[in-house]
C-alpha cells in the first residue's frame, strides 16, 4: 500500500492528461500531453529509423498509423537519450534540458518577470506560453513554425527586412531526422504577393499571384470553399500574412513541407481511417519554377512537356532538343514597338488557362482594352494579363515559369502575349478588333 502510493505521488510530479506544464509540473521523457479536446498531443518521439528524441506536437488520432507530427521544439538538438524534461524555467520561459542539466532548447523570450509562466496545448494545435501575473501570451509555437502549416497558422513577411523576420516553413532534412533541410516555403517579397518554395536561395515553386480568393497556379484552393488562404495586410506593423483559414472546425488538415520540397496537403478521412493527400505542389514536373527557361511553356500533357511560345524558337537547338530546356527561347521576328520603320504595329495572342509568368508588375487601368493599351505603350511590355480580382498586370522583364493549368481555360487567367505583326498567321480570330491600336 505504501509502495503504490509512493509510485503514485511520484507520477503526479509529471503531467499527464490534459494539465499545464508549471514551475512543478514537468513533462518527462516517454510523457505526453493532451490538448483539452484531446485533439492533439505533445511529448516525446522518435522520427522513423531514429533514436535521437525530440519534443514534438501532432494530432493525436488513435486509428492513425502514422504519427503526423506538425512540429518540433528542438529540431536541431536532439537529445540522445530518454533524459529529457520540459518544464518552465526559472525565468518563466519554457525550456527543455536533458539528464546533465543542459539547456536542450528554449522558449527563449527575454525580460519575463519571473517563473509564474504556463506553458498549455491548445485544441488547435498551438503550443502557447502565458504569464501567470498578466495572464498574456508570452510565447507561442504558431508563430515559430517548423515543417507545417496548421489551421488558423500564418506565413508572413516583414516588409522592411524581408524575408530574415519572416514566419515561413522549413523542411526536415529527411524523414527520419527533423533537423533544417534545404527548403523553405513562405512568402515571395513582390508587389502581387505570392507563396513560394525555395530551395537554398533558389526558388523551387511557386503559386502564381493571388487574386483576392486564390492564389492563380493553385485554383482549387479557394477562401470560399471550406479551408483555404486568406491574405491580410497589417499595415501597423507592415507586415503581409498568409492565413490558413479553416471554416469547418472538424476538418483535420494541415499542409507539410516534406524533405523533397513538395509542399502537401493532409487531410485526415473519416470514412478510410486514414491520413489522404489532398494536394500538393508538385503535381507534375512542370511545377519546378522556370522548368521550360524564359518564354518556355510547360505542358503537363505534353510531349515533350516543354515547348516555346508561339513566336519564339529555342535559345539553344541542340540542348533543347536533348530535353535541357533550362535555356529557354528566344523571339523570332523581332517587336515593331518604338522603332520607325512603317511596319505593322505588334499585336497580342491570347493563351488559355495559362499560370501566368513571374515577375507580373502592376499597373492601374480601367478595363481588359486600356491594359491591353498600356502594354502597347511601354515597349518592353512583353504581355498583360487582366485577371479577376487583379486589374492589369504587365511584364517587362522576361516570360518565365508558364504553365498550362488547363485546356479549357475557363475558369483560369489568360495571358495575352505580344508579338510581331507578321507573327501572327491566320490566328487573326483569336483577337478582339480593338488589338489595332498604334504603338507609341
Ligand atoms: C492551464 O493554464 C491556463 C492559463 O493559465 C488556465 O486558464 C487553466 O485553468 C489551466 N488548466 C489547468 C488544468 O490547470
Ligand atoms: C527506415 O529504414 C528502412 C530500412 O533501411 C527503409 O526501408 C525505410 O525507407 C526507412 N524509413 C525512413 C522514413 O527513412
Ligand atoms: C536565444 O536568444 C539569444 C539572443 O536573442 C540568441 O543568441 C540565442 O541563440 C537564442 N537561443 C536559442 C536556443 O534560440
Ligand atoms: C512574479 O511577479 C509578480 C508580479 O511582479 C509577483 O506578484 C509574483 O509574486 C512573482 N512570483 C515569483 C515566483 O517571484
Ligand atoms: C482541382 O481543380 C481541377 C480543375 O477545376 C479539377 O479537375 C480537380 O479535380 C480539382 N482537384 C481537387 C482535388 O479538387
Ligand atoms: C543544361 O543547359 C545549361 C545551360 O547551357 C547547362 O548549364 C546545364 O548544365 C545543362 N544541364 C544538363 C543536365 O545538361
Ligand atoms: C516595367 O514596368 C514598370 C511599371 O510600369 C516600370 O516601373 C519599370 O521601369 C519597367 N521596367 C522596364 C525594364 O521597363
Amino acid at each position: 500500500m505504501f509502495f503504490v502510493l509512493f509510485i503514485c505521488c511520484l507520477s503526479l510530479k509529471f503531467v499527464s492528461a490534459t494539465t499545464n506544464i508549471t514551475a512543478t509540473k514537468f513533462l518527462k521523457d516517454p510523457g505526453t500531453l493532451l490538448s483539452s479536446n484531446s485533439i492533439f498531443k505533445i511529448g516525446f518521439f522518435s522520427p522513423t529509423n531514429s533514436t535521437n528524441r525530440y519534443v514534438g506536437i501532432w494530432y493525436n488520432i488513435e486509428k492513425s498509423v502514422t504519427m503526423e507530427i506538425v512540429w518540433v521544439a528542438n529540431r536541431n538538438n536532439p537529445i540522445k537519450d530518454s533524459s529529457g524534461v520540459l518544464k518552465i524555467s526559472e525565468d518563466g520561459n519554457l525550456q527543455l534540458s536533458n539528464g546533465q542539466n543542459i539547456i536542450i532548447w528554449s522558449s527563449n523570450v527575454s525580460h519575463l518577470a519571473n517563473s509564474s509562466s504556463v506553458a498549455q496545448l491548445k485544441d488547435t494545435g498551438n503550443l502557447v506560453l502565458i504569464s501567470s501575473v498578466s495572464g498574456m501570451i508570452t510565447w507561442q509555437s504558431f508563430e515559430h513554425l517548423t515543417n507545417s502549416l496548421l489551421p488558423h497558422t500564418r506565413i508572413s513577411i516583414d516588409k522592411d527586412s524581408m524575408k530574415e523576420n519572416s514566419i515561413q516553413l522549413r523542411s526536415w532534412k529527411s524523414a527520419s531526422d527533423p533537423s533544417n533541410g534545404r527548403f523553405t516555403s513562405g512568402i515571395i517579397p513582390q508587389t502581387l504577393p505570392e507563396i513560394g518554395t525555395w530551395n537554398g536561395d533558389k526558388l523551387y515553386w511557386r503559386s502564381g499571384p493571388w487574386n483576392g480568393n486564390l492564389f492563380l497556379g493553385m485554383p482549387n484552393l479557394s477562401a470560399e470553399a471550406s479551408f483555404g488562404f486568406r491574405i491580410i495586410k497589417n499595415d501597423l506593423e507592415d507586415t503581409l500574412e498568409v492565413l490558413f483559414s479553416v471554416s469547418d472546425e472538424s476538418l483535420l488538415i494541415y499542409f507539410v513541407l516534406n524533405s523533397d520540397g513538395n509542399v502537401v496537403l493532409k487531410n485526415w478521412d473519416n470514412d478510410i481511417q486514414k491520413w489522404k493527400i489532398w494536394g500538393q505542389s508538385f503535381t507534375s514536373e512542370c511545377a519546378f519554377y522556370g522548368k521550360c527557361g524564359p518564354y518556355g511553356s510547360c505542358d503537363p500533357k505534353g510531349l515533350p512537356v516543354c515547348s516555346c511560345l508561339k513566336g519564339f524558337e529555342p535559345n539553344r537547338f541542340n540542348e533543347w532538343s536533348h530535353g535541357n530546356w533550362t535555356s529557354g527561347c528566344v523571339r523570332r521576328t523581332p517587336l515593331q514597338c518604338g522603332k520607325n520603320t512603317g511596319g505593322k504595329v505588334d499585336r497580342f495572342l491570347m493563351l488559355k488557362g495559362i499560370k501566368v509568368p513571374d515577375y507580373a508588375e502592376f499597373v492601374l487601368a480601367n478595363d481588359q482594352d486600356d491594359c491591353r493599351r498600356k502594354c502597347l505603350d511601354i515597349c518592353s511590355c512583353l504581355a498583360y494579363a487582366y485577371p479577376k480580382g487583379i486589374g492589369c498586370m504587365i511584364w517587362n522583364k522576361s516570360l518565365i515559369d508558364l504553365q498550362q493549368l488547363s485546356h479549357d481555360g475557363s475558369e483560369f487567367s489568360h495571358l495575352f502575349i505580344r508579338l510581331a505583326h507578321s507573327e501572327l498567321g491566320h490566328h487573326f480570330n483569336q483577337f478582339s478588333p480593338f488589338l489595332m491600336v498604334l504603338c507609341g
